[in-house]
C-alpha cells in the first residue's frame, strides 16, 4: 500500500484528530508529512510517533494558520526538507458557537482568519509553489456537513465552512489549468478531542449535561455512530492520487449518510 510514494505533503492542524490520521495514513502510503500545527509540542510528539514506524516519514512544523509569516516560513521549511510540496490539507479549524445575540465581534474574527483566511492564504502560498514548479499538485480543504446548512447556534462555524466550499470552487477553477486539482472533504460528526470542545458548548447553551450532545448526533448519523477520523483517510488518500484527477470543484461529504448531494 503505498499509493503516495515519492509524493511530498503539508498538512495543517495535524497534531491531534483528523489532521493527524491523515498524516500517519500518508506516510504509511509512502508520502513524506509535514504535521504543521499552532501546538508545536504536540506536532513533535505526533511526528516522532509517525517516524518510530515509518523512519524519516514525518516533520514537524510550527504553524498559525491566520499569520501570514507564519504560513510562509511553514511553507519554506516544508520545501527545504522535501525539495517540494506535492500535496496540501487545509485541516486546521476551530469550532465555536453561539446564540445570535450572543456571538462576540473578536470570536468571530477569529474563527474566520483561522477558518477561512488560513484556508486561503496557506493555499495561496502553497499553491505559488506549485505553480513556479510547474508539476501540479492537489489541494484538500476541510469543510464540513456545517458549511451546507445553518444551525442555530453554529451561525459562524458554519458561515466558516461554507466560505471554504465556496473558495475551494473558485480556487480550483482558477488553478486547474496549472494542473493543480482543488477539491474538499466535509465530514459530519467525527469523534475525537474535537468533540469535548462542541460537546461543552451545547452543554452551556442547550443546558445539557455532558456527553448528552455527542450522544444525540451519533444516535442520529444514517450509519449508526459518529465517524472516526479512520473512516475519512481513505477520500483524502484518493483525493491526492492520479487517479482523481479529473475531479475538479467537489467537496465530498464523507458523514455516514448525514448529507446528501
Ligand atoms: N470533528 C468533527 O466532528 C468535524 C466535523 C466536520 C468538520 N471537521 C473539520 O475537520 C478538521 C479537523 O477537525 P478535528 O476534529 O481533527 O479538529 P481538532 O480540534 O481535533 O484539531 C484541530 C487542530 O488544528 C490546530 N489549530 C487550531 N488553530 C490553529 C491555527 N491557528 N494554526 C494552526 N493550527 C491550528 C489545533 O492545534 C489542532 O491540532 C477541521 O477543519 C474541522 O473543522 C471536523
Amino acid at each position: 500500500m503505498t499509493r503516495l510514494q515519492g509524493q511530498s505533503a503539508l498538512i495543517t492542524g495535524a497534531a491531534r484528530g483528523i489532521g493527524f490520521a491523515f498524516a500517519e495514513t500518508y506516510a504509511n502510503e509512502g508520502a513524506r508529512v509535514a504535521l504543521a500545527d499552532i501546538d508545536f509540542a504536540r506536532a513533535e510528539a505526533a511526528a516522532h510517533d509517525i517516524n518510530q514506524a515509518v523512519p524519516d516519514a514525518a516533520i514537524a512544523v510550527k504553524i498559525d494558520v491566520s499569520d501570514q509569516a507564519s504560513i510562509d516560513a511553514a511553507v519554506a521549511t516544508t520545501v527545504e526538507h522535501f525539495g517540494k510540496i506535492d500535496i496540501l490539507i487545509n485541516n486546521a479549524a476551530i469550532f465555536t458557537a453561539a446564540p445570535i445575540a450572543e456571538i462576540d465581534r473578536a470570536d468571530y474574527q477569529r474563527a474566520f482568519d483561522i477558518n477561512v483566511g488560513g484556508t486561503l492564504f496557506t493555499m495561496q502560498a502553497v499553491a505559488k509553489h506549485m505553480i513556479d514548479r510547474d508539476a501540479g499538485g492537489k489541494i484538500i480543504n476541510m469543510a464540513s456537513q456545517a458549511g451546507r446548512r445553518g444551525e442555530p447556534l453554529v451561525a459562524v462555524y458554519c458561515a466558516t465552512k461554507a466560505a471554504v466550499i465556496s473558495l475551494t470552487q473558485s480556487a480550483a477553477l482558477n488553478l486547474i489549468p496549472h494542473g493543480i486539482n482543488v477539491n474538499a472533504i466535509a465530514p459530519g460528526v467525527v469523534d475525537g478531542e474535537h468533540w469535548e470542545g462542541v460537546d461543552a458548548f451545547f452543554a452551556k447553551y442547550e443546558d445539557k449535561p455532558i456527553g448528552q450532545k455527542r450522544r444525540e448526533v451519533a444516535d442520529a448519523v444514517p450509519f449508526g455512530r459518529m465517524g472516526t477520523a479512520e473512516d475519512l483517510t481513505g477520500m483524502a488518500v484518493f483525493l491526492a492520487t492520479d487517479e482523481a484527477r479529473y475531479i475538479v470543484a467537489q467537496t465530498f461529504h464523507v458523514d455516514g449518510g448525514n448529507w446528501m448531494n
